[in-house]
């Protein structure tokens, strides 16, 4: 929007507004209430329920001001008689097919037409004939659908079109029988809910929350999501110590993701309070043996006198200390604070093997948040698959493209979903990403990189002048399958790229919640990295303390590693395959009982909020650690308070300098981290090692040809997704049911054997 300003009378007040925005934002911004069902931000425009009408100085007419773009002079009247009877008038015809009885309607108490209905009061009713009667249904297993009041605002088809890229749900019928409905009666799509979470009435509905409780039973908590990188923002709705559903709903939270959440933050849940939760501390007292309900203080004495034991014998060295990316930053910290000041050990890592390490010691431009890529004028996509793995990621880079203009290019070796709205896509052999930054970083590497993508050269020549071309901003995103050099040398593409009108950004795409976090606390910064650590187990590597679990894919390679290890305590929400070679389990506490921090692939540093009490007996994975410390004699001075731990990170880690909780309130103003950028520097050794690695390449290394089906990876049942009954359905193929009217739940059994797939995230 041009920073040249106009002036706009509305209700006789005068305004300076930027050129060229909508009249409906700006009256709002005001402070003058503008009614409205259709209008969305940021959606095409769908201008059909004239609710948003005003009357503009020497037009004959009144206006609709969602399509109204202001000029310089314009004359508003927002609020008068004449205004307020249309509105009404409006109002009457949209409530004509309407049932009117919120009290059994599951949205009523956050209804946006109920909301409009009772602000006004005294709405007339002419209409007398019967309305239209359409049963209620089921259109997935998380998506139910009560037809009747639907006021065809079309926000749900937009929002399924233009951020999902889906266009799963339509408008069919005509006239006062038009609909909202699916093609084929079921839907085959991604589950986001978004389309639930954007409906202003009850018509779209939460399959997996319907009728379990009412809006105002709930406490809402404003938290972060603790799925993916994209860092989410949602609230938490509980009734007592029971999470009952999450919402993205501007009413209660209003972050980075507006009413984005994907089918895992929005559905995956009912983990936190499942039956399967681990109930108390347990002790293995032999190897081989059962694993033992005990109380904390048996259990922590246990825990100290063993690891003392393995020190002692062996040497600090001996004992590793692994934290997931999963938690928090406060535990992160706590966790590398137990390694190098407690124990003295240079083995600590996470359970992520995409260390970020190289990329940040390299960083050579900012990261772009997501508000840099929706309106980024290039956007360059190494590898990944955003709208599987960092859906809110995928919505941003979909809107680019579709309300913003910006062009995508696409470098993968598989046809991914977003190919669709790329305006290049660079189809490269199978691990041959290192060959694409190779050619990226310079012409003259050209004749060996190209061979070994299966790539002409010409493709890369396009690639070049589009990049050479944008003006504005380029955000240049990743995925984990780069190699170390890789990272560097793609951190550093800033340098070599922007140019005056071009801001170069950079986005990585780690897989989990906290995987920045997990770098900025240092627990990349280990002698071992996690498939070396295994490696080391039983040999070097006695004793490991492992907050979390590894994933199963690290298992597998390393299947006997915690077999052989003197002693292994784990701690953990659910018994895992970790869990099932642990000497001692401590019961951890979930994001929904804890309080502290996940840093996004943004670097936007956001809390997590304790909403229920932590359940059974389980703490947050620091308040384990530091008690752990206390047992061995060290007392970390964090008196059972979490910000006393994130004031400590503050005082130690540059990047959260000055940062406070309370500097973190504000989810609509997210805290970017400070990392520092480091200046063109000298790649030579880093390149000699990615032409090394290019010249391995296979020259007859194969492509995908296939785009993988929506939901390959967020529907794969994980530890935390295996809780949700939905997703076993969705995991099957989400087979339509025999009738729509009862949940697909009672009438399809599901394929235990499921639970195998796990995803890459070990969700
Ligand atoms: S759940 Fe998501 S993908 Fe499916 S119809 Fe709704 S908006 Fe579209
Ligand atoms: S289902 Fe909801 S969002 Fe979709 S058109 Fe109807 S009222 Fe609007
Ligand atoms: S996109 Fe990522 S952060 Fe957002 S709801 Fe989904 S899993 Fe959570
Ligand atoms: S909000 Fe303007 S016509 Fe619906």
């Amino acid at each position: 929007m041009s920073a040249e300003l106009i002036k706009v009378t509305i209700n006789t007040k005068d305004f300076q507004v930027p050129k060229g925005a909508r009249l409906i934002d700006v009256c709002r911004e005001k402070g003058f209430d503008i009614p409205s069902f259709c209008y969305y931000a940021d959606l095409a425009l769908q201008a059909s329920c004239r609710m948003c009408l005003v009357r503009i100085e020497k037009m004959p007419k009144l206006q609709t001001s969602c399509t109204i773009i202001c000029t310089d002079g314009m004359v508003v009247t927002t609020q008068s008689e004449e205004v307020e009877k249309a509105q009404r008038g409006m109002m009457e015809f949209l409530l004509a097919n309407h049932p009117l009885d919120c009290p059994v309607c599951d949205r009523g108490g956050e209804c946006e037409l109920q909301e409009m209905a009772f602000s006004w009061g005294n709405l007339e009713e002419r209409f007398t004939e019967q309305k239209n009667y359409h049963p209620e249904k089921y259109l997935s297993p998380m998506v139910a659908n009560d037809p009747q009041r639907c006021i065809l605002c079309k926000r749900c088809t937009r929002v399924c079109d233009e951020w999902m890229g889906e266009d799963a749900i339509e408008a069919g019928g005509r006239g006062a029988h038009t609909v909202i409905g699916t093609y084929g009666g079921w839907l085959d799509c991604s589950q986001c809910g978004n389309c639930i979470e954007v409906c202003p009435t009850g018509t779209l509905l939460d399959a997996t929350y319907r009728h379990q409780a009412r809006p105002w039973e709930l406490t809402q908590t404003i938290s972060t999501c603790s799925f993916c990188s994209d860092g989410c923002q949602m609230s938490l709705g509980t009734r007592g110590d029971e999470l009952v559903r999450i919402v993205a709903r501007d009413r209660y939270v209003n972050g980075l993701n507006g009413e984005f959440l994907c089918i895992k933050g929005r559905f995956g849940h009912p983990f936190v309070n499942h039956e399967e939760r681990i109930r108390t501390p347990l002790i293995r007292y032999k190897k081989g043996g059962r694993l033992i309900p005990t109380t904390w203080d048996e259990a922590i004495k246990h825990v100290a006198r063993r690891l003392d034991e393995v020190v002692d014998a062996n040497g600090p060295n001996s004992l590793a200390i692994v934290g997931s990316p999963r938690l928090t930053n406060e535990a992160l910290h706590t966790l590398r604070k137990f390694a190098t000041e407690l124990v003295g050990t240079e083995n600590y890592t996470t359970t992520d093997a995409f260390s970020l390490k190289p990329f940040f010691d390299n960083l050579g431009g900012p990261l772009a948040t997501h508000d840099d890529i929706r309106h980024a004028a290039t956007i360059l996509l190494l590898g990944g698959e955003p709208e599987e793995l960092q859906p809110l990621t995928g919505k941003q880079v979909r809107q680019a493209v579709r309300n913003g203009g910006a062009k995508l290019i696409v470098i993968n070796s598989t046809p991914i979903r977003l190919v669709e709205q790329s305006s290049q896509f660079v189809h490269i052999n199978s691990g041959s990403l290192d060959a694409a930054v190779l050619a990226l970083h310079s012409e003259s590497n050209d004749r060996s990189a190209m061979s070994r993508m299966g790539v002409e050269g010409k493709e890369f020549t396009t690639l070049r002048q589009t990049l050479a071309e944008t003006k504005g901003d380029l955000v240049i995103m990743f995925s984990g399958e780069l190699s170390p050099a890789s990272q560097a040398v793609v951190a550093q593409l800033p340098h070599s790229l922007g140019d005056e009108g071009r801001r170069v950004l950079l986005h990585p795409l780690p897989l989990f919640n906290n995987s920045i976090g997990a770098h900025d606390m240092g627990m990349m910064d280990g002698a071992l990295n996690v498939s070396q650590m295994l490696s080391a187990a039983g040999e070097n590597i006695r004793a490991m303390y492992v907050a979390g679990s590894f994933l199963s894919v690290q298992l597998d390679e390393h299947p006997d590693a915690l077999g052989k290890l003197d002693f292994l305590v784990v701690q953990e929400l659910f018994e895992t395959a970790t869990t099932s070679f642990a000497d001692v389990v401590f019961p951890a506490a979930s994001f929904a009982e804890t309080d502290g921090t996940f840093t996004n692939n943004d670097g936007f540093v956001q809390r997590v909020r304790q909403s229920i009490a932590p359940v059974h007996s389980s703490k947050p994975d620091w308040v384990i650690a530091a008690q752990l410390a206390n047992e061995l004699g060290v007392d970390f001075g964090y008196q059972m308070s979490p910000s006393a731990v994130f004031r400590e990170i503050a005082e130690r880690i540059p990047a959260y300098a000055d940062l406070r909780y309370p500097l973190l309130k504000d989810e609509s103003k997210p805290v970017q981290v400070k990392h520092s950028l480091v200046g063109r520097r000298d790649l030579a050794a880093e390149l000699k090692q990615l032409e090394q690695l290019v010249e391995n390449l296979p020259g007859d290394g194969q492509k995908i040809m296939v785009t993988p089906e929506v939901g390959h990876e967020l529907f794969k049942i994980g530890t935390l997704t295996g809780k949700v009954p939905q997703f076993h359905l969705l995991a099957e193929g989400n087979p339509r049911p025999e009738t729509l009217r009862i949940s697909p739940l009672y009438q399809i059994t599901v394929d235990e054997s499921l639970r195998a797939g796990a995803a890459v995230s070990g969700d």
